[in-house]
Formats: C-alpha cells, structure tokens, sequence
C-alpha cells in the first residue's frame, strides 16, 4: 500500500468456519443479544425461546414474578424443552421435555425424571437446567451466556442516555416483525449498516428523504450513532431520531414518533437472519400509514442485503484480498473494524 487510508479487514475473515468459530466464542457468546420483548412475559408461565449465538435459549416468567433465562437443553440426552417462539405454560406442571418427559421448575431445578426414582445414587440438584442470564431495558428482554460480561446497563454505555430523548418503547404499541435471511457474512452487513457512503447509489428512495445525517461513534457502549432528520418517508411524517448500529448485532432506531429494532443473527460464514421489530406510537400520536412505513424500512433492508450479498460472493471469489476505507466517508466502519479486532484480541488474550 502507498497510501495512508486505513485498509478494510482481510477478504478471508468474511469466509470460512473458523473465523467464524472465533467469532462465535470470543464475540457472539460473550454479548448481550435481544431474546424477547416485555409484553410477551407478562404474566408466568410466559416463556420465549429463540437463540444466542446459535444456542438455543429460552426465558420464563416464574410464579414469583422474576423472568429466568436458560439453555434449552436438557440434561438427560439434550432434549428441547420448547420450540422456538413464544408461548405460557401451566407452571404447576412444570417445564417439560419434549423427548422423555423430565420436568423442571421455572428456577431450572429437576423435579421429576421418570425411571430414576429409584436408583438410590440419582441426585436431582445435579441436573437441573443451565442458567443463561437475563435483563430488561426498555421493554426488552436481552440475554447473555457469559457469567464475566459487564452488566446490561454498562454494556449499553451511552444508549439509555440518548434514548431518553424519544418515546420509551414500553409506552408505544407493538406493531409487527418482519424476517429476512440474506447470503452475506455478518460483517458485510455491519460494514454496511455504519456508514452512509452507499445512500445515494444503494437507497434512492431513502436518500431523498434523508435530510441531515451526524455520524458519532462511541467508546462507551461500543456504537455508531446517527443523528438523522428526515422528511416525509412514505406517509411517515418528518422527524428527527437517533439510529444505532450496537456492536456486534444489534441495530436501535428511535424517533419522535415510533422505535424499530432489528438483531442480525450470524448463522454461517455467508448467512444471516435479520429479525425487524416495529413499535408505533399511541393514537394520540400523528403515525402516517405505518404498513407504508415499515414496507419502506424492508425496502432499505432488501436493497442492503442484495449489495452485501454481492460484496459476499466478490469477498469468496479471491480476486480481491484488502481495500482501504475513507476517514471523511465511513468512519463508522472504521470504527466498527476497529471494535472487532479489540474484542478478537480481548478473546486471545
Ligand atoms: S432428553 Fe429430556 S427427558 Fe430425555
Ligand atoms: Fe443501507
């Protein structure tokens, strides 16, 4: 190189398992991720049950009130306890296993395995679930597998701050989720997601609505932050908000009016599932035709996904190996590429 622009990361961290093995264990596993939202705990018995970094989990509300997350894996022969989704079980059954039928309480402990009665040596304490850890902010449910990460709140860093200036997410309606699965590695898609580089050519549609774009990133909380205003986007009226991009996976867009979030789920190397959820404000609130506005958001994310796909398909071709980033243009993947070899050096200590 004879220039002093910082290099992109190397092709090959995009493809292959054992990147993405180190991924997994040094970063996946160790952050917090979005399981469920509050209103789908509300009352016990009320369990989600979805994955972190590719690991089943689910979280349940106990009689006592207290929401208790868990590895959804038994310990007899590593039978599911629930299908992914969200649902309420009579708690005065208990949790059971879909394969043999042993039976758990909403603490995780062993209540009954059948056939093990009498065998004088079986201790029941020694088999209960697997703790995942839980922990709420605003309105949402986030779990993690490491006993050692930070605590939700400082994990988040400077987030609860900021949302602090638009509607809190518990007091809006929630509205739908969209899915979406797309051919591109996780980090093709959060280079993508930081910078605003690619509006014009990729996004014409949002482009033109976009009226002022203030790109920070920031330390505390591993984020890049986009201060935005736009105009009417769709029947959506103009607004200001404050969108997020949270390292790893996570992605936070507030406005005045409404909250959306969606949480990147790395499946492979070269998939991901994108998981949209929408809040819209009360009916006191003006909210424009909101299929509108969220067929617009799958707009932006269906144009994202087709240009990281064929940035994915060029990364695995092996005609390319390292391009360089602009300071003015993409300090957000700057930042990002930076925030992903720290936590990979962090891992290998
Ligand atoms: S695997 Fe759960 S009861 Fe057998
Ligand atoms: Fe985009």
């Amino acid at each position: 190189m004879t220039d002093n622009f910082p290099q992109t990361l190397p092709a090959s961290w995009y493809c292959g398992a054992a990147q993405f093995a180190r991924e997994e264990k040094a970063i996946f596993a160790q952050n917090w991720s979005v399981l469920a939202r509050a209103d789908q705990l509300s009352k016990p018995g009320n369990y989600v049950a979805g994955q972190i970094a590719r690991r089943p989990v689910f979280v349940i509300r106990g009689e006592d009130g207290t929401l208790r997350g868990f590895h959804n894996v038994c310990r007899h022969r590593a039978g599911p306890l629930f299908d992914p989704g969200a649902g309420r079980c009579n708690l005065s059954y208990g949790v059971r296993c879909r394969y043999h039928g042993w039976t758990f309480d909403a603490n995780g402990a062993l209540l009954k395995a059948p056939g093990f009665e009498t065998n004088g040596g079986f201790r029941p304490e020694d088999h209960g679930l697997f703790p995942v850890r839980v922990e709420e902010w605003n309105g949402l449910l986030f779990g993690c597998l490491d006993a050692e990460a930070p605590a939700l709140l400082s994990w988040l860093g400077d987030i609860p701050a900021i949302a602090e200036e638009f509607p809190k997410a518990s007091e809006m309606r929630y509205y739908r989720e969209v899915v979406a699965e797309g051919e591109a590695n996780w980090k093709a898609y959060g280079d993508n997601s930081v910078e605003g580089y690619h509006l014009p050519f990729v996004h014409s549609q949002l482009n033109q609505a976009t009226l002022k774009i203030e790109l920070e990133p920031h330390e505390n909380g591993k984020f890049v932050g986009f201060r935005i205003a736009y105009g009417p986007w769709g029947n959506h009226p103009p607004s200001r908000g404050y969108w997020i991009y949270k390292f790893p996976c996570l992605l936070l867009h507030f406005s005045e009016y409404d909250f959306n979030l969606e949480q990147i789920y790395p499946l492979s190397p070269r998939k991901i599932r994108l998981v949209h959820w929408f809040w819209r404000p009360d009916d006191t609130t003006p909210q424009g035709d909101y299929d509108e506005f969220t067929e617009g958001w799958q707009k932006t994310m269906a144009e994202d996904m087709e240009i990281c796909a064929a940035v994915q398909q060029n990364l695995e071709v092996g005609a390319y190996e390292r391009g360089v980033l602009s300071p003015e243009k993409e300090p957000g993947t700057i930042f990002f590429q930076k925030l992903l070899g720290e936590a990979l050096a962090d891992a290998a200590g």
